[in-house]
């Protein structure tokens, strides 16, 4: 099949690459190569064209944080830090989902709305429900999304009604990933220990153990002051958060590494061991802004050499377009450059679609760009109504980085497969 249209991606130099009217070759789920209109091999003339004319054609974006059960009550309780927003609204509402019947009304909007969305793939945290997360899996799997999913853990600090024993969370981890054995093509189980607060140290350590060199890890790390206060009181042993993580073993080489969202106090040795353990950092803008948590220090991530890509963090982020996630990202830096450090210069338009695109992709093997060899995941979209009088394919794109909610998406394909 061919799929042709106006190409918007980003190289591996990180810069904005614009084909216009191009045409993508895609054989089994994968770009096999792309084409200019008029360059278009004879062998090809009679392939399928699909054309979707004028329409701006981007790869998928990807999601690398965000919490499923909390979708229920985004926008609300941003009134709060950290530790009161999740005793007051997360925890509540997370218990719910013992409820198998509230779990699968929810999952389904949840579901329903992140295939409408521009995200094509996604990391995601379930609650510590083993057969609640089973099902988000099998409504993720259907929907044709490809996504990492997580049954969280949790043994201490918790309420009655959303805690579970060291045993128990060990047994039910171990359990629920020999029912996602062979089940799932597009859904990925990964290990999910929530944050430190939240879990002994000895479970941690059979997390680590469990997810061998097989599973990824996510988690959070350094997001409020309030809470890195307590990480050092609970874990004396340790010269910083992400340092707890790794004494207690969770941090190994594996075939998948680890994602740690938020990072926003990561000092410079803490950076020097993101990068030494190969871990991705989630950079959350718009949480961090609705909880007041502070300004991640992405410029100096990015000059240390660490991967970083961008979150939803549903519900303390608002909103599932990962757009707007680039756009906070940018404006977040802005500050960040005039007011606490002049030698962070402020993100560029490349690097964040980057973050949502390439970078990001990465973590799920070749996938975030229009070339040869990557996994086709395209958005097709409507920018028609911003750029009447643009004859300018890059104005348009930049346009629609910060009106996307006002153009359509027309298509979108995963991995070959059209899904919208
Ligand atoms: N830290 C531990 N749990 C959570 C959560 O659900 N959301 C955010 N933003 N931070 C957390
Ligand atoms: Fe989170």
């Amino acid at each position: 099949m061919i799929v042709k249209g106006n190409l918007i991606d980003c190289t591996d130099k990180c810069t904005i690459r614009i084909r216009e009217k191009s045409c993508i070759l895609i054989k089994n789920n994968v770009i096999f190569n792309v084409y200019s209109e008029n360059m278009l091999p004879e062998l090809l003339k009679d392939e399928k064209v699909v054309d979707y004319k004028d329409a701006l054609i981007f790869p998928g974006l990807v999601d690398m944080h965000l919490h499923a059960p909390q979708f229920p009550f985004r926008g609300l309780g941003t009134d709060m830090e950290l530790l009161d927003w999740l005793n007051t609204y997360t925890f509540p509402e997370e218990a719910k989902y013992k409820n198998i019947d509230y779990a699968k009304k929810a999952y389904t909007k949840f579901v329903e709305s992140l295939k409408k969305s521009f995200t094509t793939r996604a990391i995601i945290f379930a609650t510590l429900h083993k057969e609640a997360t089973i099902l988000l899996m099998d409504l993720l799997e259907e929907s044709g999304l490809k996504c990492f999913v997580g049954k969280v853990n949790m043994d201490r600090n918790s309420p009655e009604s959303l805690i579970e024993s060291t045993d128990e969370s060990v047994e039910a981890t171990k359990d629920w990933l020999d029912i996602c054995k062979g089940r799932y093509k597009n859904t990925f189980p990964i290990i999910t220990p929530r944050f430190i607060p939240s879990c002994s140290d000895k479970l941690l350590k059979e997390l680590g153990k469990i997810r061998g060199s097989e599973y990824g890890l996510q988690s959070h790390l350094s997001e409020n002051p309030k809470e890195l206060e307590w990480v050092k009181e609970l874990c004396p042993d340790s010269f910083g958060y992400l340092d707890a993580y790794d004494k207690r073993e969770c941090l190994h080489k594996s075939r998948f590494p680890a994602v740690m969202a938020h990072c926003v106090y990561s000092d410079e040795s803490e950076m020097k061991l993101l990068k030494d353990r190969d871990v991705f950092v989630a950079h959350c803008p718009q949480s961090n802004i609705c909880l007041s948590s502070g300004i991640a220090p992405v410029r100096k991530f990015l000059d240390n050499g660490i991967k970083v890509g961008l979150g939803s963090d549903i519900a303390a982020g608002y909103s599932l377009n990962i757009l707007n996630q680039a756009v906070e990202a940018i404006g977040l830096s802005k500050l960040y450059w005039r007011y606490i450090d002049k030698n962070s210069r402020p993100l560029e338009f490349a690097e964040v679609f980057s973050m949502a695109t390439r970078v990001a992709g990465s973590y799920f093997g070749k996938v975030g760009a229009l070339e040869k060899g990557f996994e086709a995941d395209l958005l097709v979209v409507d920018d028609s109504a911003l750029n009447e009088g643009i004859d300018d394919i890059r104005k348009r794109v930049e346009r629609f980085l910060y009106l996307s909610d006002e153009c359509s998406l027309v298509a979108k394909y995963v991995s070959g497969e059209q899904i919208l």
